[in-house]
């Protein structure tokens, strides 16, 4: 499939998908802390994302049984939610959700620690949002995908973390998943030309160890092999002549600023 342009009034839809997904984190935030189970996060997500008058686009995505994926500790991304995993002081969740309004579709994810956590837990989250803003510092028209890629690959490569190979970001409209693919680390090639009216979804997975995953006995919660902590960041960006505008973060998160 083609990389698409959107048109004036997808990017207004788009924008509308984003703000109500970044307010879906903000709430989903305010619900993180020990004794909460995944399952009830995921509740609470799909009940805030149907309020808004979207759709959850990740419920039955492939056979994907919930609407947010919910990632603990060593659990990379897709995580499924289940009233069995508790939270607890000291982890690191990572909340990956998806909204589809009017047709149109925003994806974005966070990282929160859960009560008090250890400093290098928390290093490797700021990291790991640090990335994304590097990597986008590059997304503009006249640059091509490949400055993305490589940005977020050396900014946490800097600080001995492993940057996941076997998934990437990826563009994003009218489907969840659209071409391009977006790597969080340099290919051999520059890759598209980025151009005014692409939206993409920039997602960079880093883990405190090596980089290497693989997939548990679900067949979608990805895990570290060697088990260290791993932390994932995401949103849905468009290119723009000039900076790109990141369309699913809060006013809130606008301000902490990059
Ligand atoms: N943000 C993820 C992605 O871009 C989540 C989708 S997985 C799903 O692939 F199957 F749960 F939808
Ligand atoms: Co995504």
């Amino acid at each position: 499939m083609a990389v698409t342009i959107k048109s004036h009034k997808e990017i207004e839809l788009m924008r509308k998908a984003g703000e109500i997904l970044a307010a879906t984190h903000e709430e989903l935030k305010k619900a993180i802390h020990p004794g909460i189970s995944t399952l009830d996060i995921d509740k609470l997500g799909e009940r805030i994302i149907r309020a808004h008058g979207c759709l959850p686009s990740f419920k039955n995505y492939n056979g994907y049984p919930a609407s947010i994926c919910i990632s603990v500790n060593d659990e990379v991304v897709h995580g499924i939610p289940s009233r069995h995993r508790i939270l607890k002081e000291g982890d690191i969740v990572s909340l990956d959700a998806g909204v589809i309004y009017k047709g149109y579709h925003s994806d974005a994810a966070r990282t929160w620690a859960v009560g008090k956590v250890s400093p290098e837990a928390q290093k490797l989250m700021d990291v790991t949002r640090q990335s994304f803003f590097e990597g986008i510092r590059f997304a503009k028209a006249g640059n091509h995908l490949n400055d993305i890629s490589a940005a977020i690959q050396s900014f946490a490569e800097s600080f001995g973390y492993g940057v996941v190979r076997d998934l990437v970001g990826h563009g994003i409209g009218t489907h969840l998943h659209e071409d391009p693919e977006v790597p969080n680390f340099a290919m051999k090639r520059k890759g598209i030309l980025l151009r005014p009216g692409m939206t993409l979804a920039v997602e960079p997975m880093i883990n405190m160890g090596g980089s290497d995953v693989l997939w548990m006995d679900d067949d979608w919660t990805v895990v570290t092999v060697d088990h260290s902590l791993s932390s994932h960041y995401e949103n849905t960006i468009l290119i723009t002549e000039g900076e790109p505008e990141i369309l699913s973060l809060s006013a809130a998160d606008r301000e902490s600023g990059a």
